[in-house]
C-alpha cells in the first residue's frame, strides 16, 4: 500500500490505472479506523480493482464546540489496518490540498431540505461540510464507486442526493453497520466512553430495537414509540436529541403505507454523542 499526501502523485499513479482499465473505488473516513470502516474497503475491494481511503479530519463538518480538535488522529494504527485490507493507497491531503483557496473562500456543496432534519438540526451546517468536503475528495479521487456506512443513514442519503442532483458519474454503495457483541454500533467516538458509559452505550441499539420490533408487529402509533424510546434512553442515562421513526427511501414522515421504515436515534451519553439506526421491513 503507498501513502501519499500529494495530489499530483496520486493523480499520476490514478492515471496508471485508468490506461489499465483498471476502476476505483473511494472510502472516505477521518481515521481512527475501526472494523466498520475495513468493511467498507472489503466492499470497495469487491467492486472495484483499486481502493483508495482517504483521512482527512474535516474541519468544515465541525460546529463550534464540537471535538475537532479533540477528534482522534491515530495515522499510524490506520495504515498498519489498511495495508492488512489490501488497500492500494492511503490518501491523507493537508488541508490546503482540500481547500486551496481556505476555508471561508471555499467553494461550498449544499443539499437542501433533506440536511435540515435530524442530525442538520441539531448540528447546523455539519452536512454542508460533508458534502462539501466529499465533493472535493471525489474532485481529486475521480473514482467510480464510493463507499459509505449505513450508520451514518441521513449521511449516505444526502450524498446519494448530491451525487444524483449533479450528475456524477459515481455509483454510491453502501455497507451495514458493523457492532460490537453487545450491539454497540462501532464508531471513531466511542473510545470517548469511560468504562461506566461504555457499559450503558448498548441501551442506544436496544432501544431501536424495541421500536422496530413493534413496528414489525404492526404498531403504527409512530409518536408514541418515537416517546417510548427517549424514555427509555433517558431511563438509561442517556440525554437524547432525538428518537425518529421515517420512511427509510428518503426520510419522509412515517406513514402506515411505507414499504421500509428507519428508526434512527441520536443521544449525548456523558460528554460524547452516539448515532445508530435500524431499518424495518413493513
Ligand atoms: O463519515 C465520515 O467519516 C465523514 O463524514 C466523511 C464522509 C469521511 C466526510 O468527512
Amino acid at each position: 500500500m503507498k501513502t501519499i499526501v500529494d495530489k499530483h502523485e496520486l493523480r499520476e499513479l490514478l492515471g496508471d490505472w485508468r490506461r489499465e482499465g483498471e476502476h476505483v473505488a473511494i472510502v472516505p473516513t477521518m481515521g481512527n479506523l475501526h472494523a466498520g470502516h475495513i468493511s467498507l474497503v472489503d466492499v470497495a475491494r469487491d467492486n472495484a480493482e483499486r481502493v483508495v481511503v482517504t483521512v482527512f479530519v474535516n474541519p468544515t463538518q465541525f460546529g463550534e464546540g464540537e471535538d475537532f480538535d479533540s477528534y482522534p488522529r491515530t495515522i499510524e494504527k490506520d495504515t498498519r489496518r489498511l495495508k492488512k485490507a489490501s488497500a492500494d493507497v492511503l490518501f491523507i491531503p493537508d488541508v490546503e490540498t482540500v481547500y486551496p483557496l481556505g476555508l471561508e473562500n471555499a467553494t461550498r456543496v449544499i443539499v437542501p431540505g433533506l440536511t435540515q432534519q435530524l442530525c442538520g438540526s441539531f448540528r447546523p451546517g455539519h452536512f454542508d461540510g460533508v458534502t462539501t468536503v466529499v465533493a472535493r475528495l471525489f474532485a481529486l479521487v475521480q473514482p467510480d464507486v464510493a463507499v459509505f456506512g449505513e450508520k451514518d443513514y441521513q449521511q449516505q442519503l444526502v450524498i446519494r442526493r448530491m451525487v444524483e442532483d449533479l450528475s456524477l458519474p459515481i455509483s454510491i454503495l453502501s455497507a451495514p453497520t458493523v457492532r460490537e457483541e453487545d450491539g454497540l454500533a462501532m464508531s471513531s467516538r466511542n473510545s470517548y466512553l469511560d468504562a461506566a458509559e461504555r457499559q450503558k452505550a448498548p441501551a442506544l441499539f436496544e432501544s431501536l430495537q424495541a421500536i422496530a420490533a413493534q413496528l414489525a408487529a404492526g404498531a403504527r402509533e409512530f409518536a408514541d414509540l418515537e416517546e417510548s424510546g427517549r424514555e427509555a434512553l433517558e431511563q438509561a442515562g442517556f440525554e437524547p436529541e432525538y428518537v425518529a421513526i421515517r420512511s427509510a427511501d428518503d426520510l419522509g414522515p412515517a406513514a402506515a403505507d411505507c414499504p421500509r421504515y428507519v428508526v434512527l436515534a441520536a443521544a449525548h451519553l456523558g460528554g460524547t454523542r452516539l448515532i445508530d439506526n435500524l431499518v424495518v421491513d413493513a
